[in-house]
């Protein structure tokens, strides 16, 4: 499958800053990739550099195959972008809104009446079309720009913290609109400090922090490079003890302890060798009736790769 998005080492400076250093990394169509970080990592003058609006000092962006630095017109009609801000329009309903933009990208007559239609649908804002924007709550302006990020059916789409203070009924729509996006076959890069946010619908992920990447690839991969044990809580019938004594037997385990009403304990290995160890506890007879490992975690990803260090 070609890269929607091939973002390839780019670098930029502002003054002495160097806000994006050597940051590569692709988004496949379908894929929702989260773009993690702390404040200041370089985030959105990455998006911005993919969405055309800033010129990267190196490197380059393909967009849907198109360089943003030797075709930035055709790499724009590719992308949509939502900013984490964007301007007020005094006295303007959503529905001119979005006809004004529509128009902008040269969507014309009868095919443009039928785009609003089909973004104001997909983005439940029909009942609020003659509602002007200055009188919208901050969840109703986000689905507003959403909704216009998608009037000229862009293969990529890149939203900045597009769940920034959303209430959590507005967060979980947005989520399965998100994931509908991606259904259609969207590349989506999508940037968010709420982290259990991303985790429930990114298939991947970037980490950069002080303009660098500190990883990138599927979640799980990413985790297993910063997290190359994992975590497992088990239940059992017997004396805790007896578990406790069994499992430290077993190579690969390490530090068993107590916990609630069980153990947990720490493995290093493959997941073969986790079923085997499970095929053993079973044949031991501790009456295990619980065997739980850790889910796949991005606040240990974005703790372990960064180190909170401001630029
Ligand atoms: N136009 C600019 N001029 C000078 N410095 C800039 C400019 N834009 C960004 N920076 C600096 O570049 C660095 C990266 O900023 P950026 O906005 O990309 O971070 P971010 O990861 O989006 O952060 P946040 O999570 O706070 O949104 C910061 O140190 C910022 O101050
Ligand atoms: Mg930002």
């Amino acid at each position: 499958m070609t890269n929607a998005l091939e973002v390839r080492g780019i670098t930029k400076r502002f003054g002495r800053l160097t806000a994006v250093d050597d940051v590569s990394f692709t988004v496949l169509p379908g894929q929702i990739m989260g773009f993690i970080g702390p404040n200041g990592a370089g985030k959105t003058t990455t998006m911005r550099i993919c969405s055309t609006l800033e010129m990267p000092d190196r490197g380059d962006v393909l967009v849907d195959g198109q360089s943003v630095i030797e075709e930035p017109r055709l790499a724009r009609q590719r992308i949509g972008f939502m900013p984490d801000s964007y301007g007020a329009y005094a006295n303007t309903t959503i529905v001119d809104y979005l006809d004004f933009f529509a128009r902008a990208y040269g969507v014309r007559g009868e095919r443009r009446r039928a785009t609003l239609e089909r973004v104001i649908e997909f983005t439940s804002l029909g009942d609020l079309r003659e509602k002007e924007i200055d009188a919208l709550s901050k969840g109703m302006k986000q689905r507003l720009c959403l909704a216009k990020t998608l009037l000229h059916d862009p293969a990529v789409m890149i939203l900045d913290e597009p769940a920034a203070g959303l209430d959590p009924r507005a967060r979980v729509e947005l989520r399965e609109l998100v994931k509908a996006l991606a259904q259609m076959g969207k590349a989506i890069l999508v940037s968010s400090h709420i982290l259990t946010e991303l985790s429930e619908m990114c298939t991947s992920v970037t980490v950069i922090e002080r303009g660098k990447v500190r990883g990138t690839g599927s979640v799980a991969d990413v985790v297993r490079s910063v997290k190359p044990r994992t975590r497992i809580y088990v239940r059992v019938l017997c004396e805790l003890e007896l578990a406790e004594r069994t499992l430290l037997e077993r190579p690969r385990v390490t530090d068993a302890r107590r916990e609630r009403e069980g153990l947990t304990f720490d493995f290093e290995g493959t997941n073969e060798e986790l079923a085997a160890l499970l095929e053993q506890l079973v044949a031991e007879k501790l009456g295990l009736f619980e065997f739980t490992p850790e889910a796949l975690n991005l606040e240990d990803i974005f703790l372990t790769l960064t180190e909170g260090k401001l630029q």
